[in-house]
């Protein structure tokens, strides 16, 4: 059973819903907020004129002030590029050699190229340089080609045995076991012979046969005594630093397929600056001449 509610004589009008019994009284809203509200529908609609808003299918409507991200990204890296310009050109121009002895074009270089490392270099080369196998440690002394500032920045500029650069650095170790230079047991007597240069042989009664192996088919480039030659980049085999590693299953497998790393040219995707920055970076990473 509904029951009439009570009315006075000065209440609104009701909106004519009643649940219960309980009406509902029709008031405006306060003027304020309707006109904060109207002014927000104005502010919508002049936004989405004035900025990208509507989304489309490629894209979304660009906005009559052409305001756009990207192109603020651009002109700040535009501003940035144009500050540094000219101590680019001042590392550009410079002797090689002479960047790590001018205190303010070296510090500029080290940042840009620690920057430049972590983009293009630590993929192979590790964050923190140390490398990893078949990827060289840029931390220490021990250069397959070189630790001058000349020769850290043809590394990087040509590269190492890639198809790109006609200058890129080249040698080819022979694969001497699956080329038949070698016979199985020859292999193990050198590979034996190698281990003693840094460490124990696994079987020291091959060392001497190796010795006869080793000044036969392997001084040539790895040198009389097993330091290396880093015009050919053939590492130095007696110090116990190892590229691919120095165990006895791990070597027999160098000599029986030979190994050819393979680095990049970055002269074609960086510029000279950049190139000659990440050069000064690796340099003083430790093991620079
Ligand atoms: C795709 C992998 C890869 C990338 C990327 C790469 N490197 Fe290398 N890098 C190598 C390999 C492999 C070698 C060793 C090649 C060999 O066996 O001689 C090497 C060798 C080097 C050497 C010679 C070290 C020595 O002992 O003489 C330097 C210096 C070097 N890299 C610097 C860089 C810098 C700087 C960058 C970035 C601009 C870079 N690398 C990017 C793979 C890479
Ligand atoms: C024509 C020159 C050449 C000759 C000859 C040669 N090597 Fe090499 N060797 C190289 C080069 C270059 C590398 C580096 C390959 C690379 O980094 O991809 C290398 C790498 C190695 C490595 C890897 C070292 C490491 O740090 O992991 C070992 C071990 C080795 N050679 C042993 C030998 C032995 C043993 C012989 C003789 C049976 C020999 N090489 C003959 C050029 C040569």
């Amino acid at each position: 059973m509904s029951k009439k509610v009570k009315k006075f004589e000065d209440d609104p009008n009701t909106t004519g819903h009643s649940w219960d019994g309980i009406e509902e009284f029709d008031n405006p809203m306060p003027r304020w907020w309707l006109w904060t509200f109207y002014a927000t529908i104005i502010w919508a609609i002049g936004y989405t004129v004035a900025y990208p808003a509507w989304p489309g299918i490629q894209s979304a409507t660009a906005g009559v002030l052409g305001w756009n991200s990207r192109a603020l990204v651009a002109e700040e890296i535009a501003a940035v590029n144009e500050a540094n310009a000219p101590i680019n050109s001042r590392l550009e121009e410079i002797e090689l050699a002479s960047i790590t002895t001018d205190p303010e074009l070296n510090g500029y270089a080290v940042s840009a190229g620690s920057a430049v490392f972590k983009t293009w270099c630590a993929q192979c080369h590790g964050a923190g340089a140390a490398g990893a196998k078949g990827y060289p440690n840029l931390l220490d002394d021990d250069w397959l080609w070189g630790g001058s500032m000349e020769d850290i920045h043809t590394t990087i500029a040509h590269g190492i045995r890639n198809e790109e650069s006609d200058d890129a650095r080249y040698s080819e170790m022979p694969a001497f076991g699956r080329d038949e230079l070698l016979e199985k047991d020859e292999i193990s007597q050198v590979v034996n012979y190698v281990m003693s240069l840094s460490g124990e042989a696994q079987d020291a009664s091959q060392v001497a046969a190796g010795s006869v192996i080793f000044a036969d088919n392997c001084a040539s480039c790895h040198a009389e005594d097993g330091t290396g030659d880093r015009e050919q980049g053939a590492p130095n085999l007696a110090d116990a630093i190892w590229l691919y590693g120095g165990d006895y299953a791990t070597l027999t497998e160098t000599v029986h397929n030979s190994r050819y790393g393979v680095m990049p040219n970055w002269n074609t995707r960086l510029t000279e600056a950049q190139v000659r920055a990440v050069t000064a970076y690796v340099h003083q990473l430790g093991g620079g001449e």
